[in-house]
């Protein structure tokens, strides 16, 4: 298949990159294909026709988002919309990644693709948004929830991921203070990236969870990485509002691979397993 990644040099799309190495894959920098550049989009989509167009590019500093809402809904929803538009004129199959945070963590149970989301947050808003926009321009999709991603590319937008955050932290003998009152499931983009790539393979388009096994809190999430790497941090839990960030965010994020599993293609791992691999990798190949 001939696939077309926006967002390559990113924590997910440089796993994708490896994941989806048997197709033809066309990988163009932020520089020469800008989302929010419609235009250009659009005649990049018209001039590779591509089959498939992946998006991984997001406005997703969720702080920041707060502030600066109306950039979260231009990347997050205009752009978007934008893309599906252009995908829908060629017929390629369009796959969009959106987040937990679309939901207020009420549930108290895993959810599934069909409840009801309600963001708490300007980023999650602006996902559910874009989510929206791409049902309604576009009826092959795939758009995928996912969850706390963590890969050894570290995050563009965010400036690394968790488990690089709190390595570096405990390096510099920081007091390090974790929220422990949101739950949720940490994701390898590995895995992440490998359901992604057997999805394609498929022609049952929709809205998918798409997360690792488990659940944790932030705090037990950091408290695993020191274990596993046998390092003594000083760790303590706190919680949200002693952490008192400018967005708020659910207390229980947790989804449920419902529809994959329903097609038989759930094999993701449990969290603490892929942060093992992880880790273990880390150590193995410092520098990849
Ligand atoms: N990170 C998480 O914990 C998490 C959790 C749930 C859902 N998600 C979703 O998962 C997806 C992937 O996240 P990630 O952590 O892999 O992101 P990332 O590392 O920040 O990668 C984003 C990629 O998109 C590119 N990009 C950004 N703005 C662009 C634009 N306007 N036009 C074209 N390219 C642009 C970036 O290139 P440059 O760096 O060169 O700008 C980078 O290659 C996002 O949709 C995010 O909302 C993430």
């Amino acid at each position: 298949m001939k696939i077309l990644l926006i967002g390559a040099s990113g924590q997910l799309g440089a796993d994708l990159v490896k994941a989806l190495s048997g197709h033809s894959l066309l990988t163009p920098p932020h520089r020469s294909l800008d989302l929010l550049q419609p235009d250009r989009v659009r005649q990049v989509l018209q001039s590779k026709h591509p089959q498939v167009v992946i998006n991984t590019a997001a406005f997703h500093r969720v702080d920041d988002c707060e502030s600066q809402a109306s950039t979260a809904f231009q990347v997050n929803a205009e752009a978007v919309r934008n893309l599906a538009l252009a995908a829908r004129e060629i017929e390629a199959v369009l796959v969009h990644y959106s987040t937990d945070y679309v939901f207020d963590g009420a549930a108290g149970r895993p959810y599934l693709e069909d409840d009801l989301p309600r963001p708490l947050n300007v980023y999650g808003a602006s996902k559910l948004a874009g989510e929206h926009l791409v049902k309604s321009v576009w009826e092959k999709h795939f758009l995928i929830r996912t969850s706390g991603l963590f890969g050894r590319a570290g995050s563009r937008g965010k400036g690394g991921n968790f488990v690089e955050t709190m390595i570096r932290k405990a390096a510099a003998k920081e007091s390090i203070r974790v929220v422990h009152d949101q739950r949720l499931t940490p994701t390898g983009t590995r895995e992440l990236a490998r359901a992604t790539a057997a999805l394609i393979e498929t022609s049952h388009y929709g809205l998918y969870h798409v997360t690792s096994k488990g659940n944790c809190t932030w705090y037990e999430f950091a408290g695993e990485i020191f274990r596993l790497l046998g390092v003594r941090a000083d760790l303590a839990p706190t919680t949200s509002d002693a952490f008192a960030a400018a967005a708020r965010r659910p207390a229980y994020s947790v989804l449920a691979n419902h529809r994959l599993e329903e097609l038989g293609m759930d094999d993701l791992k449990h969290w603490r397993d892929v942060l093992r691999e992880y880790l273990g990798d880390r150590i193995r190949r410092p520098g990849a």
